[in-house]
């Protein structure tokens, strides 16, 4: 079902909304963009989201939306590739972060609706936000009968870069604060962060730190302790790297009543817990305070572009596709 969301940079927007018999789904043309996430059982949307596009472009949070054309820091905005330095905006700190001050999150796509999933299409046409190359890009929302797959599809007519990641806000308690949320990461090493946020090229294991949540741990249990880390981000927004390849387990997050599972073929995520969010206002007048959600954005180490001795890159080879995919499932805890 196709309905008008309100209007983005001058363009018509849509709302598409997708049900079967444990869930719904919303989502939007501006910035391919998921807006709710609805367990028909509890009723409970596990996602943070707005009512109109108009407060889609006003936000500056990436709320829900499809990063690109890199998400997460490039370092001082600058990148080289086969021995060309490219420039990207500075939005964050000194660096460029996700993307560019109007990366893939806050563009229209065209869409097509089939029976259980939404595509999303669209051109970034070369030197957008600096980055080389018209890139094609397709992402598509599927609706599983217990989650949602979602997956990026891009091809580029020049060498350029692609690291993809969608930015989805989950509560699963829709309520103020996910501290009380309890977590389990598939990941035993994290990337250590400068003051800046930017993600460097250094791992440490999980081990006797705050960041080990090989087991299930409250976001909320460590996220004061007095660790250097933390205090740089104000809580968890750290890269975790997993061990493997292909569509794998990467997070789990239980709140009151629901589970949430999060599977990924890339090569890691981000954790962030909301931050330096500011308390906005979203749909079912609820409010966005500073730790009432958590992300986890699975995506290419941030920056490894620019680290000699970190693999994988998100390089996409001029002529060729790449196809990457993150999977959401919810159960009843
Ligand atoms: C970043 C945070 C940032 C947030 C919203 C996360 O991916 O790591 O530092 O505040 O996105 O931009």
């Amino acid at each position: 079902m196709k309905k008008f969301f309100g209007m983005a940079h001058g363009q018509q927007a849509s709302l598409y909304v997708l049900e079967n018999d444990t869930l719904s789904m919303a989502v939007t043309d501006y910035g391919a963009t998921l807006v709710s996430l609805v367990d028909k059982k509890t009723g409970i949307d596990v996602v943070q989201g707005y009512e109109s596009a108009e407060e889609y472009v006003a936000q500056d949070v990436y709320t829900g939306a499809t990063i690109g054309r890199t998400a997460n820091r490039i370092e001082k905005g600058e990148f080289s590739l086969n021995g060309t330095i490219y420039h990207l905006p500075i939005n964050n700190n000194g660096n460029c972060n996700h993307g560019g001050i109007s990366g893939f999150n806050d563009k229209m796509y065209s869409a097509r609706e089939y029976g259980d999933r939404v595509e999303f299409n669209r051109i970034s046409l070369d030197g957008e936000e600096g980055y080389p190359g018209n890139l094609w890009l397709t992402v598509t929302y599927k609706l599983l009968k217990n989650g949602v797959e979602v997956q990026a599809d891009a091809h580029c007519d020049k060498d350029t870069l692609f690291s993809f990641t969608n930015h989805s806000y989950f509560n699963l308690d829709q309520s103020e604060n996910v501290l009380d949320h309890e977590v389990r990461l598939m990941s035993h090493r994290f990337a250590l962060s400068d003051a800046n946020g930017l993600a460097l090229p250094v791992f440490k294991e999980v081990a006797d730190t705050p960041f080990d949540f090989r087991s299930f741990k409250k976001l909320g249990r460590d996220i004061g302790q007095d660790d250097e880390q933390l205090r740089f981000g104000k809580g968890y927004d750290h890269y975790f790297a997993v061990d493997g390849e292909g569509m794998r387990l990467m997070a789990q997050c239980q709140g009151k009543q629901l589970c949430l599972f999060v599977y990924s073929d890339l090569p890691g995520f981000h954790l962030y817990t909301g931050n330096w969010l500011r308390g906005l206002s979203g749909k079912h007048g609820m409010r966005y305070p500073a730790y009432s959600a958590v992300c986890f954005e699975a995506s290419y180490m941030p920056n490894a572009i620019n680290y000699p001795d970190i693999e994988p890159k998100p390089i996409l080879r001029k002529d060729t596709s790449v196809s990457c995919r993150i999977k959401w499932i919810l159960q009843a805890k």
